[in-house]
């Protein structure tokens, strides 16, 4: 059966949504499903803007016979070449011959990569600024490398205001129905899974998301829908989402706040934590979010992490080293060129405790624009009544490190 949406007038959602898939990427976790959007446009001519994941062909085609009718599909524009989205260009060629192929000379041979054969079809290479009339609607094409692959581009539909924006502004949540976002409760909803999406799939690139940001920022009251390969079009309130992503692409903490993640092997670490939580928010600072890294996938971890302006490490002392789950984490943080924050560290160690030297040493030495607060709450085996000050003192440090943000 077809499922599909209409954007406006002319412009569709041919889309699908996944609640099969159980890793996006093979790593990170979607209980909540995720959304492929793929659009079609009824010009004069035919245009499909992407395709879907593999899994979602037989939906996507399911939807373009229901709206081409005898119509043939004559163009078939390519925005990102990531196989979450265009696993099925090669099945779209073969099943329209005569359908012409618009993209980046990258995608072009990322196409050839991966053994789609566009060369068998009319192939149209667009650079940043070039533009291609479809009858009423006029689209620009303008690159945007590293949003997420390096072929990436956006095309703008100049004539009703519709940027198809590929990986920038998506979300994982399938759609289920819903299409726009004010047709869901974003902010309470949706923002963490949209947090969670671009921070670990884009996260790393956050300065090619200021550049794509920049360009957009020319042609801001011409942008009427944003329509993004994953999750809800917007077409209400944009400035919301364009101001979250600004603030995430620039390593710009969304609250004043403390994540508190822990790595504890018998509960004394977890202890330390909770003990914390309770003070901090005993002396008035109540946004605070706990989780144990042993039991909580690195993706939250990491949205967590850009949300929050404060970050505070307890580790227990794992052969000698920083217990590894929370190393992982540190090196996920790292590989995602997180910024701007102020770390408080909570270390354990029953016979040799180096947890707290080492977590400050790669904070120090591998991340970038991190302080990292003097106050240190170390504990041997288990926290007595004998720390009560030390661990006012960190909380109190933590609290006097927000009146300086
Ligand atoms: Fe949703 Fe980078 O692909």
């Amino acid at each position: 059966m077809y499922c599909v949406r209409k954007v406006t007038e002319d412009l569709y959602w041919v889309g699908a949504n996944d609640h099969r898939l159980h890793l996006f990427e093979n790593i990170h976790p979607i209980p909540q499903g995720v959304s492929y959007n793929a659009y079609l446009l009824l010009d004069k001519e035919t245009v499909l803007f992407d395709t879907v994941d593999w899994s979602a062909y037989r939906q996507l085609v399911e939807n373009l016979d229901y709206l081409l009718g005898d119509r043939p599909l004559d163009w078939l524009v390519i925005n990102h070449m990531e196989p979450d989205h265009a696993a099925s260009v090669e099945q779209i060629l073969l099943r329209y011959p005569d359908v012409k192929v618009i993209s980046s000379e990258k995608a072009f041979m990322l196409m050839r990569q991966f053994g789609f054969h566009p060369d068998l079809h009319e192939c149209i290479t667009v650079a940043e600024g070039d533009t291609h009339c479809f009858g009423e609607h006029t689209v620009t094409f303008v690159a945007a490398p590293m949003v997420h692959w390096p072929e990436a581009m956006v095309t703008f539909d100049t004539t009703n205001g519709v940027l198809f924006a590929a990986d920038a502004f998506g979300s994982f949540i399938a759609l289920d129905g819903k299409l726009f976002a004010d047709e869901v409760d974003f902010d309470r909803d949706w923002i963490d899974e949209a947090r969670r999406y671009l921070t670990n799939i884009v996260g790393k690139y956050g300065p090619h998301i200021q550049l794509l940001l920049k360009k957009a920022s020319g042609i801001l009251d011409q942008i009427k829908f944003i329509c993004p390969l994953h999750g809800p079009v917007w077409r209400e309130n944009l400035g919301y989402f364009v101001d979250k992503y600004d603030k995430w692409s620039r390593y710009e903490p969304e609250e004043t706040g403390v994540l508190i993640a822990y790595a504890s092997m018998y509960g004394n670490t977890e202890s330390a934590a909770q003990a914390l939580a309770a003070r901090l928010c005993e002396k008035g600072c109540t946004n605070v979010a706990v989780y144990d890294v042993s039991n909580t996938h690195v993706s939250y971890l990491i949205s967590e992490a850009f949300k929050y302006s404060h970050i505070v490490l307890a580790s227990v002392t794992y052969n000698l080293g920083i217990y590894p789950v929370m190393h992982n984490f540190l090196m996920d943080m790292k590989a995602l060129n997180m910024q701007n924050r102020t770390f408080a560290l909570i270390e354990n160690g029953s016979w040799a405790c180096k947890s707290g030297d080492l977590m400050q040493k790669f904070i120090d030495e591998e991340m970038k624009n991190m302080t990292v607060l003097n106050d240190r709450l170390s504990i041997a085996s288990s926290m007595g009544a004998d720390k009560n000050l030390e661990l006012d003192a960190l909380a109190d440090a933590i609290i006097d490190s927000m009146k300086e943000d």
